[in-house]
């Protein structure tokens, strides 16, 4: 099964003359840097300037954009502290001088047995190896052992008729969750071989439902009447993780399993049968298509076996035996990643984004307080959902979603139907929402939204339609944007909050118009399609792509997917790594010593890792040469 999500999915858009240009956008102090694309962003200035907000005792309070402070030659010197890769269209990895990388773990290694390696990149999956495709990750430290937790995201292909009974049971043990011990030997990090730690979740492990939706009627299904176990993690995108140390793993493309070989069954409501059409559910399934050979994934006989996926799962990587959990209020979509972060009064919040075109950015904000070593249940299962509403002016607004503000009849409804709630509010359409990441030291949020070539023109599933606005900029976009917003007050819980653009992608040496992308963006860490984000502690934002890499038209000049280092203070973005051909760079996290970052290279094309064709999958280790912190 190929990645749903990346830019493949889309249809090439038609070139655009640069008509219809939005109301907000790039600042003014972005064009002040360039005055020859003053002109062709001129449309794109914002009705007013934003207020920054710097990193603690870094600047002083002031009205002017951020990239006002780009001349900070300080700044630049801290957060740029390497010399940038030039971009490359080979088959390997390259880093700066000074770091070097090795390969940690890939796409069917083995996790217990009696030998490391016996690499299965065929896909003849079990639950024995690591998965395939790996995308989120985090790393736990649990009394002197390093787990690493990663997402599966999809199947490669197993090498026997796609459909058939065995290939999808293959392909169900090699997808969903891995967690393994990795340690750091003289050769470099690997897995501990039959750490008891190593674990597998895969497509066919029980999971407990809980929160609001857990025990509805329309998760009830044959095999569970009662509605509150659930098979499987599927399509686990992008990840978080809590405060108190759980992993959290994020399904995205779940509906691709489905599909019903005697036609949908006749839907028992509209918001039912309108749920299925949000939600991509379709009688001829999708790129999974597990109905031609397990009845459990066949509409046709388990219509609400659909209603169980799409959810954020919840693991304790410490605790081996113990079950996950799916914590049904933070709603049900197509989840990118899950960042959680406190609010001051200590309220969980959990900022999301579903990564479809003209999909919506949440908010989910718990009920209780999160204590130190206190109990945590319900931290995720009891709060209301919000989702985004950006105004051209730069403001913005979470509206909440109740049965009041949605008229649906109950909370469970809304966490298991969210984006017809989030419509039924008029949430912003969104130029496909993914990973969202906050700043560590101020309360800046930032979310890549990685392309739309329908923005202009067309809607999203439920008929929202996706007009040009503030946030999504450009008709017909090709390379994407990454937003930031700041909460009012710095409070996480604030209702309302600020929002500017950090980067617009774009092709300066292509194009003079918008597509050119924000003043930040020149020929020396030119990308498209942003993906995953993460911060490191000393506030550097880590940006990975899933673009297009044919480094030909448009995208000429950015090379293979990569991963750049963003500075939020002068909106510096230096380019740190590049992939082998045909990945994309996924999941990104850093040992417990932060002397070793690790990253994810997914479904590469070239011959990598080891020559062998295909390539496979896996997560790689980058450090520096003098061992030094890695951010
Ligand atoms: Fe699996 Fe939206 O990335
Ligand atoms: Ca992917
Ligand atoms: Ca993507
Ligand atoms: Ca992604």
């Amino acid at each position: 099964m190929k990645p749903v999500d990346s830019h493949r999915a889309d249809a090439a858009p038609p070139p655009t003359d640069g008509r219809a240009l939005p109301a907000g956008g790039p600042s003014a102090a972005d064009l002040a840097c360039d005055p020859g694309r003053r002109h062709a962003l001129a449309m794109l200035l914002p009705a007013a300037p934003i207020l920054p907000v710097f990193a603690a005792g870094s600047a002083p309070a002031s009205r002017a954009s951020p990239h006002a402070v780009a001349a900070s030659p300080a700044a630049r010197h801290t957060f740029i502290d390497f010399a940038p890769v030039g971009p490359h269209t080979d088959a390997t990895v390259h880093v700066p001088d000074g770091y070097r990388w090795q390969v940690v773990v890939g796409s069917g290694d083995r996790i217990h047995g009696a030998t490391a390696g016996g690499a299965n990149p065929a896909g003849a999956g079990d639950a024995l190896r690591f998965g395939q495709n790996c995308d989120g990750m985090a790393l736990f430290e649990h009394r002197g052992h390093q787990l690493l937790a990663v997402n599966n995201e999809f199947a490669s292909g197993a090498g026997v008729p796609p459909g058939t009974r065995s290939a999808i049971r293959d392909a169900q043990q090699a997808q969903g969750i891995s967690i393994i011990e990795i340690i750091e030997r003289a050769q470099g990090w690997q897995p501990v071989m039959n750490s008891p730690f190593n674990r597998r979740v895969t497509h066919t492990s029980p999971i407990r439902l809980l929160g609001p939706a857990a025990g509805h009627a329309l998760l009830r299904t044959d095999a569970d009447p009662e509605g509150r176990t659930s098979l499987g993690a599927l399509a686990t995108c992008g990840c978080g993780r809590t405060p108190w140390g759980t992993y959290l793993s994020c399904e995205e493309n779940f509906q691709a399993y489905f599909g019903a070989s005697g036609g949908l069954p006749a839907a028992a409501s509209s918001l039912i049968a309108r749920g299925r059409s949000r939600y991509g559910l379709v009688a001829h399934g999708g790129q999974g298509s597990y109905h031609q050979g397990d009845p459990r994934f066949d509409l046709s006989r388990h219509p609400n076996e659909a209603h169980r996926a799409g959810w954020v799962i919840e693991i304790d990587p410490a605790r081996p035996d113990a079950i996950p959990l799916k914590h049904t209020g933070l709603g049900r979509f197509k989840h990118e990643n899950a960042e959680v972060v406190l609010a001051r009064d200590g309220r969980v919040v959990v900022y999301m984004g579903d990564d479809e075109r003209g999909e919506f950015i949440y908010r989910f904000v718990s009920h209780g307080v999160y204590v130190h070593a206190g109990d945590t249940a319900g931290l995720l299962d009891e709060g209301t959902l919000f989702v985004a509403r950006f105004n051209d002016d730069h403001s913005g607004r979470w509206l909440a979603l109740t049965p009041q503000s949605t008229g649906m009849a109950d909370i469970a409804e809304i966490a298991i139907f969210t984006r017809l709630a989030g419509s039924a509010v008029g949430a912003t359409t969104m130029d496909r929402p993914e990973w969202i990441a906050v700043h560590p030291d101020t309360a800046e949020v930032y979310c890549s939204l990685t392309h739309n070539p329908a923005r202009g023109h067309g809607h999203n599933a439920g008929g929202d339609p996706m007009p040009v606005n503030g946030p999504n900029p450009r008709p017909l976009n090709r390379y994407g944007q990454i937003l930031r917003w700041r909460p009012a007050d710095g409070d996480h819980a604030a209702i309302d909050f600020d929002w500017d653009l950090f980067a617009v992608a774009g092709n300066p040496a292509v194009h003079h118009d918008h597509r050119a992308g924000s003043a930040n963006i020149h020929a020396g860490n030119l990308f498209n399609s942003p993906d995953g984000l993460s911060f490191d502690r000393r506030g550097r934002l880590w940006i990975r792509t899933d673009g297009n890499d044919s480094n030909q038209g448009d995208f000429a000049g950015m090379g293979n997917n990569q991963m750049l280092v963003g500075d939020p203070l002068s909106g510096a973005i230096a380019r740190f790594m590049t992939g082998p051909k045909g990945c994309e760079i996924t999941g990104h996290c850093w040992s417990a010593d932060r002397r070793t970052m690790f990253a994810g290279i997914q479904h590469p094309a070239a011959r990598w890792p080891d020559g062998q064709a295909p390539g496979r999958s896996a997560v790689i280790a980058i450090k520096r040469e003098d061992n030094g912190l890695m951010g």
